[in-house]
């Protein structure tokens, strides 16, 4: 047996807000985490871009390095917080390649090369871990790949993403429209200059991307996820959501299903829905995340907490350290890639679920049978129509919610209603995530 190492060296690759926050943390509790690994956890290099760039926590100068073999080399143990694809990837596996355990939470890299770090950790015994990839210190990557291993999952469900939750809040709380959510947003540090891999879906669409893989056993990537972002939510949407005491979410959705070909497959896809405001994940306020988890033996889980920010990040960071840390010292390794069920990803177009839709509409005379015969002519059952006075004189509103519909057969109602004559305008078509069919009626009702 090899004598365990009193001290184990770490690479820290980045020392942003997570990276600082994780060097402060096992410094200041260094003991603690000596108990809990079984050996000193000593940070002996940071790699940095710009050396005397100003931190949120004080660095020993003599530890940064701008060289990244020097960084990594030799170390017992790498933790990545660099975020995107390159040059993050080839440093994860130069530090694979020499047996050395990773500790990541780019979302990015695992959604779109997880396989090929998979591998590279399995070839040499190393350690991959990657619970702050999603949803920062909320622990459902652990949840999914260990707690649950004894289950069959059947969906997941989720806000994954702090910031368009933090403007879809503030829109819902405010009455803002979207623009001016998200100047706040930024103001307050919550998205960035650029917002586009949150507001756009992407951000959401890795971490989907992952726990797909992980609840069913089975390799889904980025490019399998169906994604619509939250740009096109006005104001008038959320005040017509909470009219029907709904609010707007955008949701992470992976299910497990029988796909058109009667064969069992995985649907992933992001979107903005409509929740009523009693279903769990309508009540995520501001940038937290929360994730619906479904398994057949053990039902409804939510995991909940703080997805992004230094500290919370930087706990989901040191868990996975500890454990890597303690089977350097202890023996064992984490769990591999389980891919074993090789399920197909089904189509987009086959997703089932209800939608509701707002037209506006002139109001005479056989309109409303105009648009019926629409939805009816595609196959699409309507649930409820509610229609009220338009902007204008002669004008009208209606907000029509379907049962449960293809996708594809929605996506050709929607065109139809906008080639209509009776149709002004298709103002927004936005799914509902329900199992309730009273969630539609409005709320002075
Ligand atoms: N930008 C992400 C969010 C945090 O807003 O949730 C990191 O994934």
């Amino acid at each position: 047996m090899t004598e365990s190492p009193a001290t184990l060296e770490v690479a820290v690759l980045g020392a942003g807000t997570v990276g600082s926050q994780v060097i402060r943390l096992l410094e200041e509790q260094a003991d603690d985490f000596a108990a809990r690994a079984g050996a000193r956890i000593r940070v002996v290099s940071v790699l940095v871009r710009h050396p005397d760039a100003p931190r949120d926590v004080e660095i020993d100068p003599a530890l940064l390095t701008t060289d990244a073999a020097t960084a990594i080399d030799g170390r017992d143990l790498v933790v990545e917080l660099i975020g995107g694809i390159e040059p993050a990837r080839t440093y994860v596996l130069r530090a694979l390649s020499q047996g050395i355990s990773v500790v990541t939470g780019n979302k990015a890299l695992l959604a779109a090369h997880g396989p090929e770090l998979y591998e590279a950790a399995a070839d040499s015994g190393a350690d991959l871990y990657y619970e702050a990839a999603v949803a920062g210190a909320v622990p459902v990557v652990y949840g999914l790949r260990e707690s649950l291993a004894g289950d069959r999952i059947t969906r997941v469900i989720g806000i994954v993403n702090g910031t368009t939750n933090f403007i879809l809040d503030a829109m819902a709380t405010t009455g803002a429209g979207y623009e001016q959510a998200l100047f706040r947003a930024q103001e307050l540090g919550y998205a960035e200059a650029d917002p586009t891999a949150d507001v756009d879906g992407l951000d959401a669409a890795a971490k989907c991307a992952i726990l797909a893989s992980l609840a069913f056993h089975t390799r889904v990537g980025i490019d399998d996820v169906e994604v619509e972002g939250i740009r096109s939510i006005t104001a008038e949407d959320m005040s017509e959501a909470s009219f029907f005491t709904q609010t707007i979410k955008l949701l992470a959705i992976a299910e497990r299903r029988v796909g058109e070909d009667g064969r069992e497959g995985v649907a992933v896809r992001v979107h903005p829905a409509l929740l009523p405001t009693d279903h769990p994940l309508a009540s995520v306020a501001g940038a937290y995340n929360a994730i619906l988890v479904e398994g057949e033996a053990a039902g409804r889980l939510m995991f909940y907490g703080q997805g992004a920010g230094g500290a919370p990040t930087a706990s989901a960071v040191l868990s996975d350290l500890v454990a890597a840390a303690s089977h350097r010292v202890h023996g064992g390794h984490a769990p591999r890639e389980s891919v074993y069920a090789h399920l197909p990803i089904l189509d987009p177009g086959s997703a089932r679920t209800r939608y509701q839709m707002r037209l506006r509409v002139e109001d005479r005379l056989g309109v409303l049978s105009d648009v019926a015969s629409i939805f009816a002519r595609h196959g699409v059952s309507i649930q409820s129509v509610h229609q009220r006075d338009g902007r204008g004189p002669g004008q009208a509103v209606i907000v029509i919610a379907t049962h449960v519909a293809r996708e594809a057969d929605l996506r050709a109602v929607a065109h139809a209603l906008s080639q209509s004559p009776a149709v002004r305008e298709v103002a927004s078509t936005i799914r509902i995530e329900s199992d309730d069919p009273r969630s539609v009626v409005p709320a002075a009702d």
